[in-house]
């Protein structure tokens, strides 16, 4: 069987068996904590934050690792499901702590009123418009290991999101308002979900004590920056850094190894080499890119000849400029 089996662009439906996944796109997830392969000095970087608990900073181009990081890091010390808390322009730290649904709590209290419900009022209800976010539930201070947080391209946040996150780091706690001043001293709220927890199983809620937080054991944070722009010094001063150097041949040939399950014949880690020389000449090649093409070149079921020739060009295309 080869390759033109699946879509052939006839319009004619057939019948052909679809490819299994390569073993890192296979869901749910799990390869990526066996298979990094640390850069010279990641793990020194991480036991300095681990030991030290600051925040671990990482730097480097798009597709380096980064976020796959914590992935190990959680596994091999068993912190339990990687919290994950992906930055965009529009996220506020206080999304990140925790997230109260006003409208539907009135809502549904003027419903309740309308239709005479005794309990109208009453107050306890507000657990459930109430919900933790990956910041806030990091920072519960009930769980027996330290919880492992992921805080994702924070280069891409508002100007003023990290040194407000610096503020909540520092103090290892929060407040949530709505409950300081609540009738019930005691509320249940619902925590964030980590990567891979069971959306169908019902997380315990952590009871909160007049609206206030306060963590017990300071989270295994990274976060994560392609360094589109500097951070403030006093940001700085509180992590850990690191740059992710450029990959040597050696370690990307590990790296394409332990994703692909075996060992690269000689056309493949011919890849691997031109992949390294290009990105010496300056350009912006991703791993993610090498793994699609070293996959599709070693597949018996992989395009041959001329027709590879070409999809190599179309999958190692520079990312910059292009
Ligand atoms: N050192 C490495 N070891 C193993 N896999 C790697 C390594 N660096 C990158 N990868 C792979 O490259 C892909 C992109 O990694 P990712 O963590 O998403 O990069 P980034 O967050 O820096 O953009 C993932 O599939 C990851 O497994
Ligand atoms: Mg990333």
């Amino acid at each position: 069987m080869t390759w033109d089996t699946y879509y052939r662009g006839t319009g004619e439906p057939h019948d052909t068996e679809l490819p299994d996944p390569p073993p890192w796109r296979a869901f749910p997830r799990r390869s990526a904590p066996r298979t990094f392969q640390p850069p010279k000095g990641l793990t020194d970087a991480v036991n300095a934050a681990v030991f030290l608990h600051r925040p671990l900073l990482i730097t480097g181009a798009a597709g380096s690792g980064k976020s796959t990081v914590i992935e190990q890091v959680a596994d091999e010390l068993q912190l339990g499901p990687v919290l994950r808390w992906h930055i965009t322009s529009r996220s506020t730290l206080s999304d990140a702590l925790y997230r109260y649904d006003a409208l539907g709590h009135i809502h549904t209290l003027r419903l309740a009123q309308s239709s005479g419900t005794p309990k109208a009022g009453h107050g306890d209800e507000i657990a459930a418009f109430l919900q933790l976010g990956p910041l806030g539930t990091a920072l519960l201070p009930d769980s027996a290991r330290p919880r492992a947080l992921l805080i994702d391209e924070i280069d891409k946040s508002d100007l003023d999101l990290p040194s407000d996150l610096l503020d909540v780091l520092e103090r290892g706690a929060y407040e949530i308002p709505e409950l300081v001043r609540h009738s019930n001293p005691r509320v249940p709220v619902r925590r964030w979900r980590g990567d891979g927890e069971d959306k169908e199983t019902e997380l315990e809620p952590y009871e909160v004590q007049d609206g206030r937080v306060q963590c017990r054991r300071f989270p295994f944070i990274v976060m994560t920056s392609n360094g589109e722009r500097e951070f403030p010094a006093p940001f700085l001063r509180r992590c850990i850094r690191y740059d992710m150097p450029p990959l040597s041949v050696e370690l990307l040939h590990s790296v394409v190894e332990a994703h692909v399950q075996q060992s690269l014949p000689p056309h493949a880690a011919e890849l691997v080499k031109v992949f390294v020389d290009r990105v010496a000449r300056g350009e912006t090649l991703a791993v993610d890119q090498l793994l699609n093409t070293v996959k599709l070149v070693i597949d018996e079921q992989g395009p041959a000849g001329e027709q590879r020739d070409r999809l190599i060009g179309y999958l190692l295309r520079n990312l910059s400029g292009a």
